[in-house]
């Protein structure tokens, strides 16, 4: 890098634009939605898709909800003319969908797309040119009158060409990009633009595209609204207008760019799925949908499956959505940080069926986009106890005591250090069967039976200690009470039982209580326990011999 001072790059120009309005705007409603994956998105790919693969994914456009897809660039390559021809021979394009063809303003170019869109209902004819200082001194070597020019004759040829097409029942529309809008001084764009709406014609209820694409991403989206907004003000027919954004991403901020654009009037919005595009990428239109969505605003888009319109995109191109990409990422439902955990958990209690989404950490319902809870919580050795107790309750149906959470915290943050990856929850429940149900050393529970007489319980067990068998019996004033006598006339360490609490594990004949015990040792340790059985006393003995266990392992000073 240059070190200071910095003379190889200089601030982008502000607009002068003191009455600017869109700052203190907010959004009320969804844009029209444009989809430019099978041009823009398909012609930066390394590999581009072939014609079944934009098929599928016309298919799924459709199904999404877009109204308005730009389908290719007919002129430029035969298996784009083909796709177009496919889709409007096999009548693939629903009735109310128009199909976008993009096209340079050049005469033979212009006559061989519209033969690509023979027979199509609905189209859009994308005609552009560039305009910015520079794409006119270095590529093209021509003065701001010749340039207004180009795509005024084209404009003129195709309103003449297209006449028989339209007569034969195709609605036709015009779309003209500026292409370096964002580069060009705004006066002359506003020139061009209004030199192709004379000749176009168009009237408020068929109007004219204007496209307005940052090209290139090089300034802030403030400056974007604002080189939106002038244009929006200054446009002479802006009733018989419809504005559209096409944002790249070179610097990251194609999605504010657009958001911020929208609120300086734009109408209308070309991206792709998951900001796929030339360099950077186009605008990520799933984001942008998604974050008016959580705003309270519909989008007029289905994304309520975004794990198979990701697997669709990941397929046919050949891309991967990344794990922290907004909203379809792997990763983004996911909390790693125990106390991150422990809000939602917390919140997600809070939340009321019906009730505004109010969940921390996580700005949507994952359920809304067809994700799932599951995922939420992930444990590694850094994970809070809230998220194994998490896991175990909604994964499991294992209510776990709240005084026990920081001791099986601990034992699956060891398991967790060991293993040095983050665990499974089909990992955090083993560890807990292990820990806490499994033990059977060193007290094995053979047989425990009660009787009651006067309000005194009198149990007879037989255990197994160390490996001998033992007949035991003690009485008291209920099952736990009596078995703990029994224990304690047994010569086993002294105990009270401090904690108790029991819920069923599942339902109806096959349902099975579950009991958690804790208990305080002579010395003042005190340990968890846990039981199941289909008999609620039994489960508790369990939990109680559970209990005992754990505090008599080796290493455990008693
Ligand atoms: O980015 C761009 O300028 C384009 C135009 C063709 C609209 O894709
Ligand atoms: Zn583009």
């Amino acid at each position: 890098m240059q070190p200071e001072p910095i003379t190889k790059y200089a601030a982008f120009p502000l607009v002068p634009l003191p009455s600017r309005q869109w700052p203190s705007r907010t959004l009320t409603r969804a844009p029209i939605w444009c989809s430019v994956d099978l041009r823009d998105g398909n012609q930066a790919l390394a590999q581009p898709m072939s014609v079944e693969e934009k098929i599928e994914f016309f298919e799924l456009l459709v199904r999404i909800g877009f109204k308005e897809i730009e389908v290719g660039f007919p002129s430029a390559s035969q298996i784009e003319f083909d796709f177009t021809r496919r889709l409007i021979e096999e009548n693939r394009i629903p009735g109310d969908v128009a199909i976008q063809v993009l096209c340079q303003c050049r005469e033979d170019l212009i006559t061989r797309t519209l033969e690509s869109v023979r027979g199509a209902k609905n189209v859009i004819f994308h005609l552009y040119n560039s305009t910015s200082p520079k794409q006119r001194e270095y590529v093209f070597n021509l003065p701001k009158e010749e340039i207004v020019q180009i795509p005024v004759r084209s404009v003129g040829q195709l309103k003449r060409e297209s006449r028989a097409l339209v007569e034969a029942g195709t609605h036709l529309r015009l779309e003209y990009s500026p292409e370096s809008f964002t580069s060009t001084e705004l006066e002359f764009a506003l020139e061009v633009c209004e030199a192709v709406t004379d000749v176009w014609g168009p009237t408020p209820t068929e109007k004219i595209i204007l496209n307005l694409p940052a090209t290139v991403e090089y300034a802030t989206p403030n400056v974007h609204a604002d080189q939106i907004e002038w244009m929006c003000t200054h446009l002479t027919r802006r009733d018989a207008t419809i504005v559209s954004l096409h944002t790249h991403n070179d610097r990251g901020t194609g999605v504010a760019a657009t958001e911020l654009a929208l609120l300086a009037g734009a109408d209308r919005v070309e991206g792709t799925l998951f900001g796929n595009g030339e360099r950077t990428g186009n605008l990520d239109i799933v984001t942008v949908a998604l974050n008016l969505y959580t705003h309270g605003i519909h989008p007029g888009l289905d994304l309520s499956d975004l794990n198979a319109i990701r697997d669709v995109y990941e397929r046919c191109t050949r891309l991967e959505v990344p794990p922290r990409h907004p909203y379809a990422g792997e990763l983004v439902f996911t909390a790693f940080s125990g106390s991150h955990q422990d809000a939602i958990k917390k919140s997600l209690a809070h939340q009321k069926a019906g009730k505004p989404w109010d969940v921390l950490y996580i700005p949507i319902d994952p359920a809304d986009v067809g994700r799932s809870y599951r995922a939420i919580i992930r444990i590694n050795s850094q994970s809070g106890k809230g998220g194994v107790a998490y896991v175990l309750e909604h994964e499991f149906g294992f209510q776990l005591p709240k005084l026990m959470h920081k001791e099986i915290g601990r034992v699956v943050n060891d398991l967790a250090d060991k293993k040095g990856t983050e665990l499974s929850s089909a990992d955090i429940r083993d560890a807990f069967q292990r820990e806490y149900l499994e033990r059977r050393s060193p007290v094995a529970l053979e047989h425990f039976k009660t009787t009651e007489r006067d309000s005194t319980v009198k149990c007879e067990a037989r255990i197994v200690f160390d490996g001998k068998p033992r007949s035991i019996t003690g009485a008291g004033n209920g099952p736990i009470d009596a078995f703990v006598k029994a224990l304690g006339s047994a010569g086993l360490p002294k105990f009270d039982v401090v904690n108790y609490s029991e819920h069923s594990l599942g339902g109806g004949a096959e349902a099975r209580a579950v009991s958690y015990i804790q208990i305080k040792m002579e010395r003042g340790a005190a340990f968890f326990g846990a039981g199941i059985d289909t008999n609620i006393e039994l489960a508790s003995i369990k939990a109680i011999v559970s209990a005992l266990n754990r505090a008599m392992r080796p290493n455990d000073d008693v």
